[in-house]
């Protein structure tokens, strides 16, 4: 059978650490095209996948055959980008947050309804082992009945990340509409409705710029949330854990205390109320420093899903759930009260 024929639009360094390796490493896969407004970044790409460059996405997606693009792009360009990309009949793995607006994400749903073609979003935390350990222990009430969490992501910032350093997209506020909120704050509101199986329906939030000089986004977030079934807990995000990365989840039940990705060892530890402790060594949290020596599974996932005629974990309607407790969270900065959000 012939080779899914795949383009990556933007080649910046999520396109770099993951797109790109994973695709390549996915023998269904061809990379036809890449695609980056930085002329040397696409043709770079191009060398080493053996792939046609291209300065316009448009241009690729008029000129090319392809059948799935990734669109690893400032996010105000996620909504437009997959629907033309959707539009031009291909699948099309975008990356979170899904895009600026409810009405941005609810037209790439449509457009992706409309072509028949699959739309998933790049929450990778949802493929950690102890991410996926944690809600089946969960489903199976090992931790009894859960009252709360606290989730945290947070990092020195995307200075030390994006192909642009600091005069990165992700400082402006026109071209990334939040800041550490929606690129790490987003991954945790999609982990804790995964995990939980439930959704969020209330949340407050305080936002500061505190850290960086260089922008007019947030750097420090912290919300606090409530589910459908009572349960209450805080989501911090930041660009301003200046020693070292926090990436952990702590999630409290009547049973059992679950800690993730909270133990350099254990990614997962169940502590017991009758004291006994249970260790997991599943594998430690796939961090983007790695290059390619792991996977995050979202680029296997959405090929098989493609292949398979299979909805992706993370399609559209999740891609906005998980969105929606983010600007919820804005409301909440906006008008001083907690907001109630949308079933
Ligand atoms: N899932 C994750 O863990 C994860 C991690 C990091 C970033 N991301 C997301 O990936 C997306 C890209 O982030 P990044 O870290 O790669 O940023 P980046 O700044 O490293 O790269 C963005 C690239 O897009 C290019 N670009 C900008 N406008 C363009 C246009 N009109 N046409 C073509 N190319 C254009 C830039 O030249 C740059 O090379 C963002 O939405 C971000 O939130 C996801």
């Amino acid at each position: 059978m012939s080779k899914l024929k795949v383009a990556v639009i933007g080649c910046g360094s999520i396109a770099r650490h993951r797109h790109l390796v994973e695709y390549a490493n996915n023998p269904e896969v061809e990379i036809a095209a890449v695609c980056d407004i930085v002329e040397s970044r696409a043709q770079e790409a191009a060398e080493i996948y053996d792939a046609k460059a291209y300065t316009s996405f448009e241009a690729l997606l008029d000129s090319e055959n392809i059948d799935a693009v990734s669109v690893c792009l400032p996010n105000y360009l996620h909504a437009p980008v997959s629907i033309a990309a959707l539009n031009a009949g291909c699948h099309v793995l975008c990356e979170k947050p899904m895009a600026t607006s409810k009405e941005e994400a609810e037209d790439m749903i449509r457009a992706a309804k409309a072509n028949n073609k699959k739309l998933m979003i790049g929450h990778n935390q949802r493929f950690v082992s102890s991410h996926q350990r944690a809600r089946k222990l969960i489903e199976q009430g090992e931790a009894g009945r859960i009252y709360s969490f606290r989730t945290t992501f947070g990092h020195g910032g995307p200075e030390g990340w994006s192909a642009d350093g600091e005069d990165s997209w992700f400082f402006k506020k026109d071209q990334a509409f939040i800041g550490a909120m929606g690129d790490l704050g987003v991954h945790k509101a999609d982990l804790l409705r995964y995990i939980l199986d439930e959704e969020f329906v209330e949340v407050g939030a305080f936002v500061e710029t505190s850290a960086k000089e260089n922008t007019d986004v947030d750097d420090n977030a912290t919300l606090i949330l409530k589910t459908e079934k009572g349960v209450i807990g805080t989501l911090a995000a930041s660009w301003a854990y200046t020693a070292e990365e926090d990436n952990s989840t702590i999630i409290y039940g009547e049973k059992a205390i679950l800690r993730l990705e909270d133990d350099p060892r254990y990614s997962l530890v169940v502590q017991y109320k009758n004291g006994e402790v249970v260790n997991y060594e599943l594998g430690g949290i796939q961090s983007n420093d790695e290059g390619g020596q792991t996977t995050t599974h979202v680029i296997d996932h959405f090929v098989e899903a493609i292949l398979q005629d299979a909805e992706p974990l993370i399609n559209g309607e999740e891609g906005k759930k998980s969105l929606e407790v983010i600007l919820g969270a804005l409301e909440s900065v906006k008008t001083n009260r907690i907001c109630r959000l949308e079933k």
